[in-house]
């Protein structure tokens, strides 16, 4: 070994690593809050993503448009897949920070800019020091929010490109400590679908009802009879929501309108609950505005399953936690969220998890007073990078 080699393998721990280049990941993670971008039109996003992946010596795979796909492979072993998502949300930023979006009516307000620097500042400490065996595939996925990223990246590939033995994402949390990470073995977060309903009556004059067929009372009684299905119809030991999240009709108090429109958000975390809400929310829909003499048009919109989390991998991610962060760092337990996700669909082809990590106190996700809190950028750069580590270990190692 030469001087040079023995000044080139690398020291110290990750999260040391990581730490002497965090102010270039939290530059970063702000360069992107400034400009944020819409599902599939990640462009600049990607464009970026991609150079960086480049100049550390990945290979780069562009796939469902916008997706970035960075391969680093250190001879023979497992592979290992690990996602970020990378898009922002039609929402007006109200949080006055200096490097707040520049776009107006479109804002990272779930984070994905920070999920983005987190992988990104992994991903260029293990190209610099390599301490791993096998393949690893950083994923940069497009359109989580509208729920297609994932779904698009399988379906051109992903996992035929890069057939992986196991695949990790992780959520950043508003309302959960700092830093901490929270891991939930089985289903982590519901499925969604989506209703959209309209109830078809007859217009007529607000003085007249009885020559009218009124929309208005018959999508009340439908709202009112919505609320047993959940109590009624789901097994009392399982989750589910029910939520009307809006309804339209009518112009005027004087006049009955032709037709009222409903959109509901179904959310469960298995797929009998699932099926009982698929079944009985558009059965019940028809069967209460059809009684009143109004016609029913229901548009079921299927979403995506619930995120169900692989148990191996859960307790692996959990022990990579205790020992690069301490057991400070891991939340003794976490509630699944009744949020959703798309990382759903790599769920249902791979094994694998995903993490949540505390963003401390704070306006919720999806809110334009959300800030992402930069202080866990290395936290969760270091839980990556150890994994990365620990899960592709040596030369055909099959643990
Ligand atoms: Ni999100």
């Amino acid at each position: 070994m030469t001087i040079a080699d023995a000044i080139a393998v690398p020291q110290g721990t990750a999260q040391d690593r990581i730490a002497e280049t965090i102010g270039e990941f939290i530059a970063l993670r702000q360069e992107l809050h400034h400009h944020p971008e819409l599902a599939f039109r990640e462009q600049r996003t990607a464009t970026r993503i991609a150079a960086l992946l480049e100049g550390w010596g990945y290979n780069i795979t562009r796939l469902a448009g916008t997706g970035v796909i960075g391969t680093l492979r250190n001879g023979p072993g497992r592979a290992l897949a690990i996602r970020a998502d990378i898009d922002a949300l039609p929402i007006h930023e109200a949080t006055g920070l200096p490097f707040a979006s520049n776009v107006p009516g479109v804002m990272h307000a779930c984070g994905h800019d920070g999920h983005t620097a987190i992988l990104l500042a992994a991903a260029r400490y293990l190209a610099e020091t390599r301490r791993f065996h096998g393949s690893l595939h950083v994923i940069f996925q497009p359109a989580e929010e509208v729920g297609q990223g994932a779904r698009r990246l399988i379906s051109e590939g992903l996992f035929d490109l890069f057939p992986v033995d196991a695949i990790f994402g992780l959520h950043n949390w508003p309302g959960v400590e700092a830093g901490r990470f929270g891991f939930i073995s089985g289903p982590a977060m519901a499925a969604i679908d989506r209703v959209d309903f309209r109830v078809r009556g007859k217009g007529g004059h607000g003085a007249a009802p009885h020559e009218a067929v009124d929309p208005v009372v018959a999508a009340a009684q439908a709202i009112t009879a919505l609320q047993s299905v959940v109590s009624r119809n789901v097994n009392p030991l399982e989750a589910a929501v029910v939520t009307v999240g809006s309804i339209h009709g009518g112009t005027a108090s004087n006049v009955i309108p032709d037709s009222v429109d409903m959109q509901l958000t179904l959310r469960s975390f298995s797929s009998p609950t699932r099926e009982v809400l698929a079944r009985r929310v558009p059965a019940l829909l028809s069967g209460i505005v059809e009684a009143l003499g109004a016609e029913a048009v229901v548009d079921f919109r299927p979403g995506f399953p619930p995120v169900v989390n692989h148990a191996a991998e859960v307790s692996f991610a959990r022990d990579v936690a205790r020992a690069a962060l301490g057991e400070d760092a891991v939340l003794p337990a976490l509630a699944p969220r009744t949020a959703s996700e798309d990382f759903a669909w790599y769920l249902a082809e791979r094994p694998g998890a995903f993490l949540f990590l505390g963003n401390g106190e704070g306006a919720p996700l999806h809110s334009p007073e959300y800030r992402f809190n930069d202080a866990i950028i290395l936290p969760g750069a270091t839980l990556w990078a150890e994994l990365a580590e620990r899960f592709l270990t040596h030369p055909g190692a099959n643990q």
